[in-house]
């Protein structure tokens, strides 16, 4: 799968994206600790500080995480964490919540989501938005990289984790899991 390119950052961060809408998707209380794998310039990470008692950053790529320290510098309760492919840089129960968002259809290490699993709390729940690729043409990736929200919802169940909440817009899917206990 190809990563998004630091070249196109501003996009992410274009006033036309809403924020809110994701958050709302799960239920957050002021004593959570969440993961927004995949940040980039913390399209989620940034208002997610205002609300939670702290955010673990994380992106396999460098300059998108420059980019976001850029913004960040003032912050308390954020770690910006570079992190490889099939690993997440963070303690094992340590997240109550996480958000995938547009970043499912970039992870080339089905590893990465056993790492999931493991820095989750039991019962932690976590938020995956995505291209639909039941939609085309709408400007997204290509066709052969995306997910369709049932192929979400197999791969996350495959890794320990049951849906509770699907939900689509025009252009997007989104899927709401918790981890299930240990087998
Ligand atoms: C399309 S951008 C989305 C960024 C941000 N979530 C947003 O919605 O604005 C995808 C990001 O995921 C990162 N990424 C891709 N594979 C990853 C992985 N296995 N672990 C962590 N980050 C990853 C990319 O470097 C890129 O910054």
């Amino acid at each position: 799968m190809s990563k998004f390119d630091p070249k196109h950052a501003e996009i992410l961060d274009s006033k036309d994206r809403d924020a809110d809408d994701i958050l709302r998707l799960l239920e957050l209380g002021e004593e959570d600790i969440v993961l927004d794998l995949g940040t980039g310039t913390g399209f989620l990470t940034l208002p997610l500080l205002d609300i939670v008692r702290k955010v673990y950053a994380v992106d396999v790529q460098e300059e998108m995480l420059d980019r976001l320290r850029e913004k960040c510098d003032t912050c308390e309760n954020v770690d910006i964490l570079l992190n490889e492919e099939g690993h997440i840089p963070v303690p094992s129960g340590a997240v109550d919540k996480a958000f995938l968002v547009n970043v499912l259809h970039e992870i080339d290490d089905r590893g990465t989501f056993d790492e999931l699993y493991r820095v989750m709390k039991q019962e932690g729940e976590v938020c995956v938005v995505d291209w639909d690729k039941d939609v085309e043409g709408d400007g997204g990736p290509p066709d052969h990289e995306r997910l369709t929200l049932d192929g979400a919802i197999e791969m996350m169940n495959e890794h320990g984790f049951t849906v509770f909440k699907t939900g689509k817009t025009k252009t997007h899917f989104h899927a709401c899991f918790r981890k299930d206990a240990p087998v």
